[in-house]
């Protein structure tokens, strides 16, 4: 039987955060040691340029988003894992899915509107491509599932549709993907607003924060000088991150705080140990990873040629139904 197709991405706009690992990352490594799913993971470079960007940056980036997937433990051996601008096969696709979408759709996409607020300046036909590139990622290797954050989800929504309008023109025979969600879809701003995010400052922890780091930004989580009755922002943040780091100890921080026992420091300094220790062994292989760099090229060479294996005869099937070929 054939295995089902998986494919994610993320944009190169440096190096993963908290949010990143339990809203894809860990979605990921989930269906890469699943037998029955043959796995495509990229880093989504093409898509960082659709935001104001630093192009030596953006090179160094890349290869930090490389050696943060390696090290959380995405395995070349068992997942497919490249870069998008490396093959060719997604911007052409691209182009042919541009042909069934209207202007008028992409521009009422909320994911587009939030990013004309942000940078205003910036509001270029790239950005407005932005989720038919997506598209294109999952379709020409036909996947069906894709391990992404719950703000995604519209942009899936747009590769269904897609899906459904080249199947229906073109006699083709593209899946409609789903998004494949993890426990940890959307975490939350260490700010106590709004999700963890790159572009927000003091919002988010990296993976290669230290034990100290983590600390200090965990302290700093507001909290409210009372304990006890509703939640303030800051202290969901708390006991939202509990329940992903530290499931078995939520009830007795929760039971503390309903009985006014609660110390915040306590409860701050016991998660950044446990968010610690889930992060120190993806450190650790990091530092392998980092001293050898032929390697990272090695994997991005092999990555590039099995990706381009599959992409390129999507692509000429597609061309084909559609009189290209
Ligand atoms: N838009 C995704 C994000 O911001 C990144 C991305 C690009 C992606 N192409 C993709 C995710 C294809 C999944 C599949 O997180």
């Amino acid at each position: 039987m054939d295995k089902k197709r998986v494919l994610s991405g993320i944009r190169a706009t440096g190096r993963l955060h908290l949010g990143n690992y339990l809203g894809a990352v860990k979605g990921m490594l989930e269906l890469q040691k699943n037998p029955e799913y043959e796995t495509f993971y990229m880093v989504a470079d093409l898509h960082s340029i659709t935001t104001p960007f630093d192009p030596e940056q953006l090179r160094r980036n890349i290869k930090e988003v490389v050696l943060d997937y390696l090290s959380a433990g995405l395995d070349p051996e068992k997942s497919t894992i490249f870069v998008q601008s490396h093959v060719r096969e997604h911007t052409e696709l691209a182009y042919l899915f541009s042909t069934v979408e209207t202007v008028a759709r992409m521009q009422h996409l909320p994911t587009f509107k939030e990013k004309v607020k942000q940078h205003p300046e910036n509001v270029t036909m790239a950005l407005l491509n932005y989720p038919i590139l997506m598209a294109a990622d999952i379709l020409v290797y036909k996947a069906e599932a894709v391990p992404v954050g719950i703000d995604q989800e519209p942009h899936l929504e747009i590769s269904r549709e897609i899906a459904r309008k080249m199947n229906e023109k073109y006699g083709l025979d593209f899946p409609e993907p789903q998004r494949f969600a993890t426990k940890g879809e959307s975490v939350p701003s260490l700010s106590g607003e709004g999700k963890m995010s790159k572009s927000v400052e003091g919002s988010y922890i990296n993976l290669t924060d230290t034990q100290d780091e983590i600390k200090k930004k965990i302290r700093a989580v507001p909290t409210s000088s009372n304990v006890g009755g509703e939640m303030s922002p800051g202290v969901k943040t708390l006991f939202k991150l509990l329940e992903l780091f530290a499931p078995e100890d939520v009830s007795k921080y929760s039971t503390d705080y309903k009985n006014g026992t609660l110390k915040f420091v306590v409860l701050k300094d016991y998660l950044s140990e446990a968010i610690f220790k889930e992060l120190q062994p993806i450190q650790k292989k990091r530092q392998e990873i980092q001293a050898d760099p032929e390697y990272v090229e090695k994997v991005l060479k092999m990555g590039q040629a099995k990706a381009t294996n599959v992409a390129s005869k999507v692509l000429s099937q597609t061309k084909k139904e559609m009189g290209l070929l």
